[in-house]
C-alpha cells in the first residue's frame, strides 16, 4: 500500500505516520508514506525523526491549496490511499483568524479531492470532527446521521468540506470515507489545546486557564487509538460513508484539568476562571457503534493511562516543548489570553 497524508507533521499526522511505519502482523504492507505538509506554526518535523531515515518515507513540503503540486504529487506518487489530515485545526485560533481556516479546510480540501478524482485515487480519507454536530444535550450522543450545526468557523469549515468530500462519492464515485473523531490527545499535541496547554502551563507554575465555569464536557480519545480506527476505516469502511470515531470517556474541562494538577504535583489554586470561548459547545458526545459493528475497532487507551503516560511525555520532553512554545506561540497566547482576564 502507496500512502498520501496530508499534514504528516502535526499532531494526530506524525502519530499516523509513526505507526504505519512501525506496523507490523496485521497492518497492511506498507510500501511508501508521503507526507505532504505546508509546516505552518502546528507542523514541526520533529515529530517524524523516528522515522525520517525510513527509506519508505518522503517529506514534501507543500500547501495542500496548490492545485498544481497536489494534482502533480499525486500523478507522480499515485498513492493508493490519501488520507487527509491537513488543516487548521483549532477553535481558538479560528475565531481570532478565520481566513486561513476557510482557505486551508475547505479550497485545500477541494484541490486535494480534485486531483483523486483525476488520478482516479482507489481511497480518499477525509479526517474530521465531532464539532460538526455542535452542541449536543445531555443525554444524547451524535450517531452519524446527526444534523450538522457547526458553531466555529473551524467547525463550519469541517463541515463543508466532509459535504464536499462526500459529494465526490455521490456525484464522480469518488471512493471517499469520512471520519469524525472525538478530542484528542497525547505526546506531540501542539499546546493551545486543553491538554497539552494545562500541563506546560502547570510545570512552570503558571495560571490555567478556564473558559466560563469549566464544566463543558469533551469526549477523550488518545491518539493512537484514533490512528487505528483511521486504519480500519481505510481498509473495511464502505465508500461514501461517515465513521464517528469516540473514545467513550466524556469529562468536565475542570475534571481533566484538576486531574493533571494532581499529577504534576501542583495546587488548585493555579486554575484561573477566565472569559468564556464566543460560541462555545457546552457538549459532545458520540456514538462509535457504527465503526465497531463494521470493523471491530474499539478504544484501547483508558484515559485513566493515557492522561499519566501523555504528562510523562511531557515531563521528559522540555525541549520540544520550549522549542513549540518560542516565537509565534507567545504572540498567539498573548492575542488569546490578555482580555480574557
Ligand atoms: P495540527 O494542527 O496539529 O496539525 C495540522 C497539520 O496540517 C500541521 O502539520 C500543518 O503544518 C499542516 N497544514 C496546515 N495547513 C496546511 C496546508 N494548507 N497544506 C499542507 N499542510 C497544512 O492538527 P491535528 O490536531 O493533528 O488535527 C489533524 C486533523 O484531525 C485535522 O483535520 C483536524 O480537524 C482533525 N481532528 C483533530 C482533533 C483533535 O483533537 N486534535 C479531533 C478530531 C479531528
Ligand atoms: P480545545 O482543546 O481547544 O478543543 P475543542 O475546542 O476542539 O474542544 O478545548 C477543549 C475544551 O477546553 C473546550 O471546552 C475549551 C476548553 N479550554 C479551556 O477552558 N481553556 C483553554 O485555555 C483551552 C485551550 C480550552
Amino acid at each position: 500500500m502507496k500512502f498520501l497524508v496530508t499534514g504528516g507533521a502535526g499532531f494526530i499526522g506524525s502519530a499516523f505516520v509513526r505507526n504505519l511505519l512501525a506496523s507490523a502482523g496485521n497492518a497492511p504492507k506498507v510500501k511508501r508514506v508521503v507526507n505532504l505538509d505546508k509546516l505552518t506554526y502546528a507542523g514541526n518535523l520533529e515529530n517524524l525523526d523516528p522515522v525520517s531515515g525510513d527509506a519508505r518515507y518522503r517529506f514534501v513540503h507543500g500547501d495542500i491549496c496548490d492545485g498544481k503540486l497536489v494534482n502533480d504529487l499525486v500523478g507522480e506518487e499515485r498513492p493508493d490511499v490519501i488520507v487527509n489530515f491537513a488543516a487548521e485545526s483549532h477553535v481558538d485560533r479560528s475565531i481570532l483568524s478565520p481566513e486561513p481556516v476557510f482557505e486551508t479546510n475547505l479550497r485545500g480540501t477541494f484541490r486535494l479531492l480534485e486531483a483523486a478524482r483525476m488520478q482516479k485515487t482507489p481511497r480518499f480519507v477525509h479526517v474530521s470532527t465531532d464539532e460538526v454536530y455542535g452542541n449536543i444535550d445531555a443525554p444524547h450522543e451524535a450517531d452519524e446521521s446527526y444534523p450538522l450545526r457547526a458553531s466555529s468557523p473551524y467547525s463550519a469549515s469541517k463541515a463543508g468540506s466532509d459535504l464536499l468530500a462526500l459529494s465526490y462519492f455521490v456525484t464522480y464515485k469518488l471512493p471517499v470515507v469520512v471520519t469524525r473523531a472525538s478530542n484528542n490527545y497525547g505526546p506531540y499535541q501542539f499546546p493551545e489545546k486543553l491538554i497539552p496547554l494545562m500541563i506546560s502551563n502547570a510545570l512552570e507554575d503558571k495560571p490555567l486557564p478556564i473558559y466560563g465555569d469549566g464544566m463543558q464536557v469533551r469526549d477523550w480519545l488518545y491518539v493512537d487509538d484514533h490512528c487505528r480506527a483511521i486504519l480500519a476505516v481505510a481498509a473495511l469502511g464502505r465508500e461514501g460513508e461517515v465513521y464517528n470515531i469516540g473514545g467513550s470517556r466524556a469529562l468536565a474541562n475542570i475534571e481533566v484539568v484538576k486531574r493533571i494538577l494532581d499529577a504534576v504535583g501542583r495546587p488548585h489554586s493555579l486554575m484561573q476562571t477566565v472569559k468564556d470561548r464566543p460560541g462555545h459547545d457546552r457538549r459532545y458526545a458520540l456514538s462509535s457503534e457504527k465503526l465497531m459493528r463494521e470493523t471491530g475497532w474499539s478504544a484501547q487507551m483508558p484515559f485513566e493511562n493515557g492522561l499519566p503516560s501523555t504528562i510523562d511525555w511531557y515531563k521528559s520532553n522540555p525541549d520540544w516543548i520550549a522549542r513549540v512554545k518560542s516565537g509565534e506561540y507567545k504572540n498567539y497566547y498573548e492575542k488569546n489570553y490578555a482580555n480574557r482576564v
